[in-house]
């Protein structure tokens, strides 16, 4: 049987030079078929709001959807470090509101660490949550519940100003206690300068290959979001392409009876067709 890894595992990865496979799960199926497949962890994000309701960014996302879809997944992957991603208001407002927003996480839906997105004006919330025993992912680059203020989903640390003021967030992202950060889109060379400064793991999503492990969004890896795909994605499917096909054929099928056929149906004990008619 799969064995969960733990924050000592993930250190241990990063100084052996390891890399972290980590992908967004929000529902049981899917949580499922990547435990199967070996990922070390699952991050039940935010961006379900996207992916799974239909909204236009990760801003009305709430705790509730957050914990039901986190509760999905770790019922379907119970050897799998699951994360739960903080939505946006559930740590901004104070640091009493982050402890329990994150506590939630923990008590309702047992995930093994939280995220949230900002650099080192959510350090008292990251320490606070610390303090309070659990586990803490950052995340800085693209944040995409402040992408008003970064004018829209665009890559980050692209001029050595904006790339200095990222290192300077990182830096205090692992002394506020985190135990791992993810940097989002991103240039590689500066992800580089992070992962190699700092000593805890630092994970990548469209930040390069040099950190300690890379992060994708499952929809955008199977082919089912259709609406964008960023620069970084590798599309390994197009699931969503197959899913549509799949309908027009049963569509087609129940339109000119050829589904169900006998062999979908069920029998009838002998005789008892012939009493029921003769009754009716
Ligand atoms: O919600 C999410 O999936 C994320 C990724 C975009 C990093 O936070």
């Amino acid at each position: 049987m799969k064995k969960k890894l733990t924050r000592f595992d993930f250190q241990k990865m990063k100084e052996s030079g390891e890399n972290v496979t980590w992908i967004t799960a929000y529902d049981y199926s899917t949580a499922m078929f990547a435990e199967k497949a070996g990922m070390d962890m699952l991050l039940v994000g935010d961006s379900l709001g996207m992916c799974i309701y239909g909204y236009e960014g990760t801003v009305p996302v709430t705790m509730d959807q957050c914990i039901a879809h986190s509760e999905a997944v770790r019922r379907a992957a119970p050897n799998t470090f699951i994360v739960g991603d903080m939505p946006f208001l559930s740590y901004q407002v104070s640091i009493e509101d982050a402890v329990a927003n994150a506590g939630r996480f923990y008590k309702e839906a047992g995930v093994d660490a939280i995220k949230l997105e900002g650099g080192k004006r959510v350090c008292p919330q990251i320490q606070a949550i610390s303090d309070g025993g659990m586990l803490v992912i950052g995340h800085i680059g693209l944040t995409p519940q402040s992408s008003g203020q970064l004018g829209g989903f665009k890559a980050q640390g692209l001029t050595a100003e904006s790339a200095a003021a990222l290192i300077e967030d990182a830096k205090a992202i692992q002394d506020a206690g985190a135990f791992a950060l993810l940097v989002e889109a991103v240039p590689p060379e500066v992800c580089k300068i992070i992962t190699d400064l700092l000593s805890i793991p630092v994970y990548s999503i469209g930040a390069g290959v040099h950190a300690d492990g890379q992060l994708m969004i499952c929809h955008d890896v199977l082919g089912i979001f259709q609406a964008f795909t960023p620069k970084f994605v590798k599309r390994y499917a197009e699931i969503g392409e197959q899913i549509e096909s799949v309908f027009k054929e049963y569509v087609e099928d129940v339109r000119e009876s050829r589904f169900p056929e006998d062999k979908h149906t069920y029998k009838m004990l002998k005789g008892e067709e012939e009493k029921l008619i003769k009754t009716i």
